[in-house]
């Protein structure tokens, strides 16, 4: 059980984030000492403000207010008894799930003659029953996948397989998940970006992508379908590379609905510089949603921690508002709290180690409410 009184930690949290900028300007004022660069923070006064509301907003109410999917990763600390806020924090500031791992071919089908659910079905049929929508995270992935697919050694087999493996899983959650991750990652950080090396592309070739989607659609003509992938937030040689992947699937009239923008970034990242906006409109302009599927933003170490903290809620608000301002269908963070993210190192999400509001939380409320 985690338990210090959340107000009070999170004024702690910011005082010197308070002090910070205060002293900034006594500097910028008079001293002699050279400027600090300028830290792109929220402001002081409603740095303040937001802690004393924390306690008060759901994040939830605002993304509803707005018809926004507002969700979080969620893992088995779900239904660990020694950590209720954990389910608590989920169901106060989230309209929206995915299993961070749980529905992964290696989850869901490790052994090659049956299914296995059990732990999924507990994810979804918790959420639904929470009125909370299921991101369905992800069918066809180079990664976790079962030891019996490497075994396979044709086109034809692997093909098979792969359909079997997308159909089994969609018709299994029809209904219930609405909204698919079809094909995760598959466009590799070479240069040049060609499709990645994967068993799919390798044995089955380029058009595994193709056949996916159209597998998943067949087994849900209402589920909305997404391509998902890393390192394609901003307008750069991967997003242009995953621009003229969809862009050939709609021409070949392959049923994708939407572009999944993971936005695993750091406390350096800049959302205006990087061009995110322009980057996430022509996926827009083709006529597809975009969502920010796994957002987290990484504090950088050795640096002063009301400082990072600041400039983690910077690119929480810029990454928010920009994805509203291209009237993005969804944005859902990779984890709920700090102690248990991938990354927890880099302390990334919005409610630190103990589910209290970071100034990341007040960053996003504010950006809701606006
Ligand atoms: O469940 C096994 C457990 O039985 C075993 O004892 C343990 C030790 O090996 O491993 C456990 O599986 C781990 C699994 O997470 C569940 O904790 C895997 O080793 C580990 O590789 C897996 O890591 C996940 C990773 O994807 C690979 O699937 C991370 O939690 C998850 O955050 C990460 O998420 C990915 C997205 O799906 C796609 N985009 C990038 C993102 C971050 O890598």
């Amino acid at each position: 059980m985690r338990s210090v009184r959340p107000i009070l930690k999170t004024l702690l949290l910011l005082a010197p984030l308070t002090l910070s900028l205060t002293l900034g300007a006594a500097r910028a004022g008079g001293g002699a000492a050279p400027p600090a660069a300028p830290t792109p923070t929220v402001s002081p006064a409603s740095a303040v403000q937001p802690a004393r509301q924390a306690a008060r907003v759901s994040l939830r109410a605002l993304a509803d207010a707005r018809g926004l999917l507002f969700g979080a990763a969620v893992n088995h600390t779900l239904f660990d008894p020694n950590e209720p806020d954990y389910a608590r924090t989920l169901n106060r500031h989230f309209n929206a799930v995915v299993a961070e791992n749980a529905m992964k071919w290696a989850g869901l089908h490790n052994n090659r003659e049956a299914f296995a659910f059990g732990f999924a079905d507990a994810i979804v049929d918790t959420a639904v029953k929470n009125g909370q929508t299921v991101r369905g995270h992800t069918l066809v992935w180079h990664d976790s996948l079962p030891p019996w697919v490497y075994t396979i050694q044709t086109r034809e087999e692997l093909l098979r397989a792969m359909q079997d493996h997308v159909t089994g899983v969609v018709t299994h959650f029809r209904g219930r998940v609405h909204i698919w991750d079809v094909v995760n990652e598959a466009v590799s950080d070479a240069p040049g970006h060609p499709l990645r090396p994967s068993p799919f592309l390798n044995l089955i070739g380029p058009d595994f992508i193709d056949e996916a989607f159209r597998a998943a659609h067949a087994a849900d003509l209402g589920a909305k379908l997404y391509y998902n992938d890393y390192n394609t937030d901003g307008l750069n040689g991967k997003s242009d590379a995953v621009y003229e992947l969809v862009r050939g699937m709609l021409a070949r009239g392959v049923p994708i609905h939407g572009v999944g923008f993971q936005a695993h970034l750091n406390t350096d990242f800049d959302v205006k510089g990087a061009q995110v906006q322009a980057n996430l409109q022509r996926f827009r302009d083709l006529g597809l949603d975009v969502q920010m599927t796994e957002v987290d933003v990484q504090l950088r170490p050795a640096r002063p921690e009301a400082d990072e903290l600041a400039r983690q809620a910077a690119v929480y608000r810029d990454l928010l508002r920009t994805c509203l301002n291209v009237q993005c269908a969804g944005f859902v963070t990779w984890g709920v709290t700090d102690f248990n993210s991938w990354r927890a190192g880099g302390r990334p999400l919005i409610f630190d180690d103990m589910y209290d509001p970071k100034p990341a939380f007040a960053a996003v409320a504010q950006e809701l409410a606006r």
